[in-house]
């Protein structure tokens, strides 16, 4: 079990890692300064050697992604007004108003928004969609605006390799055949179209179930090299698994480096309050980005709040 985790990460790392250096413009590349090299403790002796920019360069000693990427964990403490926020929004009341978005999304076209309001994504994007199934909502973002890098993370082995033959050949869109989690691993859960999820009630004899593999989406992020490039949009409509990724973004300054954060909630009884951890991530959320458009407990959009749109 470790060490198929330990593969599929390496798999992934070099696969992703091709991928950037293939499609990334020399002039996103950055390339980290001095100062970054001075505040990485682990790297004093090499910043105080003296050593010419070139040599920098040059040398073999050039420092591991995670040395040079600025990740840090940050401990989630709400302010006490964002304390008095939650309080408030947990007497609101989640079925009924969860309902009535729903039927306001699905009437007169109203979920276009979820794809129609991305107008800042165009041929230098890098999207990563979590969550593809059979790839209604990826046909959509890539005719409509054809982003540089279209990154899909579907599970379910079935829906996955139609996706790659619906793909085959074009070269801005990579399937992943795993999803994302608080950490590595697999669970085995009843393949149910849209609804396939580990949160659901899975309770059917084993050899009906299709395994569903989740890799640590911290470890992904960082290994796809968020933190020194930036993600345009993250959309996710992922049957629950939302939350361990919103759980990993947010619990660390990774989610400075999502200009755009799309997500679809669900309510299922294996997540826990949702109610509350809503109530929560709307404070989180609106500490770096300002809220787009927003029906309650299911889809939302976020901007990052330095961004135009
Ligand atoms: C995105 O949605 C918001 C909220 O409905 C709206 O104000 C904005 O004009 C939309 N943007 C685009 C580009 O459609
Ligand atoms: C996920 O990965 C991060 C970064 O490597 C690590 O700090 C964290 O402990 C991992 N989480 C779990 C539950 O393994």
């Amino acid at each position: 079990m470790r060490q198929t985790s330990v593969k599929i990460g390496i798999i992934v790392l070099i696969v992703l890692m091709l991928f950037f250096l293939v499609y990334e413009k020399d002039d996103r590349i950055q390339t980290p300064s001095r100062a970054d090299y001075a505040d990485n403790t682990r790297n004093i002796a090499f910043a105080s050697a003296d050593l010419s920019e070139n040599k920098i360069c040059n040398s073999l000693s050039i420092p591991l992604q995670h040395e040079i990427t600025q990740y840090k964990k940050i401990e989630r403490q709400l302010t006490d007004s964002e304390h008095e926020a939650v309080v408030v929004c947990r007497k609101r009341d989640l079925k009924e108003e969860h309902k009535q978005s729903w039927e306001t999304f699905f009437a007169n076209k109203v979920e276009y928004i979820r794809w129609n309001n991305h107008t800042y994504l165009n041929g230098d994007s890098t999207v990563v969609e979590v969550g593809g199934n059979v790839g209604a909502f990826s046909d959509k973002i890539l005719s409509l605006f054809n982003p540089r890098r279209y990154i899909i993370l579907e599970p379910m082995t079935k829906y996955s390799g139609m996706l790659v033959g619906k793909y085959k050949g074009v070269q801005n869109v990579m399937v992943l055949n795993f999803g994302l989690a608080s950490e590595d691993r697999t669970d085995w859960v009843k393949l149910d179209g849209i609804e396939t999820s580990r949160f659901q009630n899975n309770n059917i004899p084993k050899n009906q179930l299709s395994p569903l593999r989740q890799v640590n989406a911290t470890d992904f992020f960082l290994s796809m090299g968020v933190g020194i490039y930036e993600v345009d949009l993250l959309t996710m409509n992922c049957e629950g698994c939302e939350y361990d990724i919103l759980d990993a973004i947010l619990d660390s300054n990774l989610i400075n480096y999502f200009r755009h954060v799309q997500i679809s909630y669900h309510h299922l009884n294996g997540l826990g309050d949702t109610l509350d951890r809503w109530c929560q991530y709307q404070q989180l959320l609106s500490r770096t980005h300002r809220l787009i458009y927003q029906y309650p407990f299911f889809w939302e959009l976020w901007t990052r709040k330095d961004l135009k749109q």
